[in-house]
């Protein structure tokens, strides 16, 4: 990788005035201006200059009509599966949306009935429990097994939670967020075989399949088999990958025909047909020219994830990092420390002055955890564990 490649993600680029969540919201949350933000999932770093030239290119045209995303924008999508991960898909199997979020909540509606049992896979990305009840269907918890270093799947109460509660769907997060898990070609095989012997469709949510720390792989779920792929909707975006949430674009893969009908009929029922303007030449441009720059920020991440687990294992006792094989969200286990989730909470805000996200947010599972943010240069990263490491010294002295 080149070494100037790899230094743009050394740049700090101040976003305090942006109107950027993480950064602007600081006080609102945290109750302290100087708080250090690592929650959001979103990255400090540009994203690739090829998408801010088309940006700039599109933008200076000075007109932002309807715009459609044509078959050379689904030829970007299919051409991206196809070269990063293995995966042949067709330019009918799109369905393009605001959001990874927003898609679920249309899967969810369009692919299930309401009172129906959907299972999840906990501590899990908080939307994925209202995305389920907000529509009158029920949560059904299959909750993952943490050992030692890594979280590892229960399949046994896997396939009985599905078979006591008859569940419809099960809402898949590989790379999961926020255990930092890639899984493997084996459970990806037991997962799906559990869901095709009980009729379960597979929601799977991707968002993260390209933030792969080397040497990990991702394997869309749906690229299993032709069965798979008929009874899985995969949820994808360039958004987390080229740092674009704010530009909102997004889509769903669905082979199977039936249910891409349904689907299709419930986006165009709540007037959800188009992304905007600026979302489709970014998306066009990051999937035709970013593959470099993927390849230099994983790299980069990997680093950085080794440098917080080494600096809190040789620093302190009682924090550790999880190696997370993919995403750029750390989970830090701090039940060690022996405190209440408030105090925990309490503790990172006042004394640790660092702004990260309540591991209970994500389910009771993640009880005495944190998560933290790695997609930031390394002088706030190394500012942010260093305020942890003190505060964590303090503590275990006292
Ligand atoms: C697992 C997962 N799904 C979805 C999202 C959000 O997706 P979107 O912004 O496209 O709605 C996130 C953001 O952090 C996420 O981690």
């Amino acid at each position: 990788m080149e070494a100037r490649t790899l230094e743009e993600f050394q740049q700090y680029t101040p976003r305090t005035g942006t109107r950027s969540v993480k950064w602007d919201l600081i006080e609102d949350f945290y109750q302290d201006k100087d708080v250090l933000p690592m929650w959001v999932a979103d990255m400090d770093f540009k994203t690739p200059q090829a998408v801010t030239d088309a940006l700039t290119s599109r933008v200076e045209h000075g007109i932002f009509g309807y715009t459609i995303p044509d078959q050379d924008v689904k030829e970007s999508i299919t051409g991206w599966l196809h070269d990063r991960h293995g995966w042949e898909t067709e330019t009918d199997w799109i369905t393009f949306s605001p959001g990874v979020i927003p898609s679920l909540h249309m899967i969810i509606q369009s692919l299930t009935e309401i009172g129906d049992n959907v299972l999840i896979q906990t501590p899990v990305y908080p939307p994925f429990y209202s995305v389920v009840k907000d529509h009158g269907r029920h949560i059904v918890k299959n909750p993952l097994l943490h050992k030692e270093d890594r979280y590892e799947i229960d399949f046994e109460d896997f396939e009985n939670k599905i078979k006591d509660n008859q569940v419809t769907m099960f809402i898949l997060c590989n790379p999961h967020n926020p255990v930092g898990r890639v899984w493997t070609k084996q459970e990806l095989e037991e997962m799906s075989r559990i869901c095709r012997k009980h009729g379960v469709k597979i929601a799977a949510d991707e968002i993260h399949a390209d933030l792969i720390l080397p040497p990990n792989k991702h394997i869309p779920i749906a690229s299993l088999s032709e069965e798979t792929n008929q009874q899985t909707v995969t949820c994808l975006s360039p958004t987390k990958t080229f740092n674009l949430a704010g530009l909102q674009a997004s889509y769903v893969i669905t082979a199977n025909k039936e249910d891409k009908k349904k689907l299709d009929k419930h986006f165009k029922n709540q007037g959800m047909m188009m992304l905007n303007t600026l979302g489709i030449t970014a998306m066009e441009a990051a999937y035709t020219h970013g593959s470099d720059w993927v390849d230099a920020l994983t790299e980069v991440l990997k680093e950085h994830r080794d440098y917080v687990i080494q600096r809190l294992e040789n620093e302190t006792g009682s924090v550790r990092a999880l190696p997370i094989e993919g995403t750029y969200l750390l989970w830090l286990d701090c039940s060690q420390m022996g405190l209440s989730q408030t105090e925990l909470k309490k503790f990172m805000q006042k004394e640790a002055r660092v702004g990260l996200n309540d591991g209970a947010s994500f389910g009771e599972e993640g009880r005495g955890f944190m998560r933290l943010n790695l997609a930031a240069p390394m002088s706030t990263l190394e500012e942010g564990v260093t305020r942890i490491i003190k505060a964590v010294q303090t503590f275990e002295q006292s």
